[in-house]
């Protein structure tokens, strides 16, 4: 099922953008864990639309309403273990924007692609079930996971690596918890603050061009046990990249090093081994975490890179599917001038919920 993933924590991710509403049921939580609804909010806050001038206006406020599998325990709510239903209802859909774009698709939007494969029935109103309003469950199902991995002593973490050509400084070798709630904690989630400023002004120029720009989000994740994961097609490579290609406008995932260790020799790429703070460490991280699919207990450290806001303020050149015959198009609504802003959240959901549905299949690590 395409909007399903999952092995052992299983979500199926529903709705469309301008119907009642969107959300998720996640299976094979386990029963007991606390969920703590202020830190949830504080999460979906962080991907919310319409809080400056650098992201889209619709207004969302995005109360994940919980439908089962939550009960309620001296004042606090907890996990039963069944399936956990959230429902989000959508506020803000203006579906007159999106007129005709059934007939005349967008460029860089799937509205070609939809009409094709669902023979004109699907609900492309502010771009349906391919929106990126479908990443606020997302968001619920990943800020649950972030708290029981952080009861586990594994935290997630990301911060805007790039937009365009302004460059954040990477993650440092050892990324801290305590970096990680810091970077989370700022407008702009990035290490340098003079590159955020950098970025802002990127961002702000291509919207004042009536355009848009890409960017990348680098993730990584802290205290995972080594050994976790597989060779071949069940490796953590495998099973992040599927549910990060999940993520509306992502175009490319890298670990570690990725694509630059096609540029380097073996002797700067091999991470040498050490034995130090009582385990087995590398002195570099170009491996990300990861070595034949399986942990090595280094920090995981992965790249999205996700593409330009396909809606632009610029005409641009479509056909008109009923003849065939060219149009010019003019997408009106509102629009991120950079998604990757808003993605870094989710990419850091999707991470832990790979994570934490890895850590619940594998209880064995260590036993052969
Ligand atoms: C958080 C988030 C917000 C998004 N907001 C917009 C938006 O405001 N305007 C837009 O054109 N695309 C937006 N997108 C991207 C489109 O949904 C996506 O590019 C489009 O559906 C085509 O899918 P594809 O890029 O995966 O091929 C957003 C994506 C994410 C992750």
């Amino acid at each position: 099922m395409s909007s399903d993933c999952g092995h052992t924590v299983r979500l199926s991710i529903f709705g469309e953008s301008h119907g009642p509403g969107v959300g998720v049921v996640i299976q094979g939580l386990p029963p007991g864990e606390k969920i703590d609804l202020e830190d949830l909010y504080a999460f979906l806050a962080r991907r919310r639309p319409g809080q400056n001038r650098l992201t889209t206006t619709r207004k969302e406020s995005d109360k994940p309403v919980f439908l089962s599998g939550v009960t309620e325990s001296g004042g606090a709510v907890i996990t039963c273990g069944t399936p956990l239903c959230v429902f989000i209802e959508n506020q803000d859909a203006r579906s007159g924007d999106y007129a005709g774009f059934t007939e005349v698709p967008r460029p860089g939007h799937a509205d070609y692609t939809a009409a094709v494969r669902y023979r004109g029935f699907a609900d492309m109103r502010g771009s349906g079930h391919f929106s990126g309003r479908l990443t606020a469950p997302v968001c619920v199902a990943g800020g649950i996971a972030k708290q029981i991995l952080s009861r586990k002593g594994i935290q997630v973490g990301a911060h805007l690596y790039s937009v365009g050509p302004v460059q954040d400084a990477p993650f440092p070798l050892m990324p801290t918890a305590e970096l990680l709630n810091a970077v989370a904690a700022k407008s702009l989630p990035v290490l340098n603050d003079s590159a955020g400023e950098e970025m802002e002004r990127e961002i702000l120029a291509a919207s004042d061009a009536g355009d848009s720009v890409g960017g990348i989000v680098e993730c990584t994740a802290i205290g995972l046990p080594p050994g976790l994961g597989s060779p071949m097609f069940d490796g953590v490579e495998n099973r992040l990249s599927t549910a990060l290609f999940g993520i509306p406008a992502v175009r490319g995932v890298e670990f570690g090093a990725g694509f630059a260790a096609a540029a380097m020799r073996g002797s700067q790429n091999n991470d040498p081994f050490v034995f130090q703070n009582d385990r087995v460490e590398t002195t570099a991280n170009n491996h990300g975490g990861i070595l034949g699919g399986i942990t090595t207990g280094m920090p995981l450290l992965l790249r999205a890179a996700i593409k330009p806001t396909p809606s632009i303020a610029q005409a641009q050149q479509s056909v008109n599917l009923t003849d065939g015959h060219s149009e010019t198009l003019h997408i009106a609504g509102r629009h991120d001038p950079c998604v990757a802003l808003r993605a870094v959240p989710v990419v850091e959901a999707m991470t832990a919920v790979v994570l934490l549905d890895m850590m619940m299949e594998e209880t064995d690590i260590g036993d052969q």
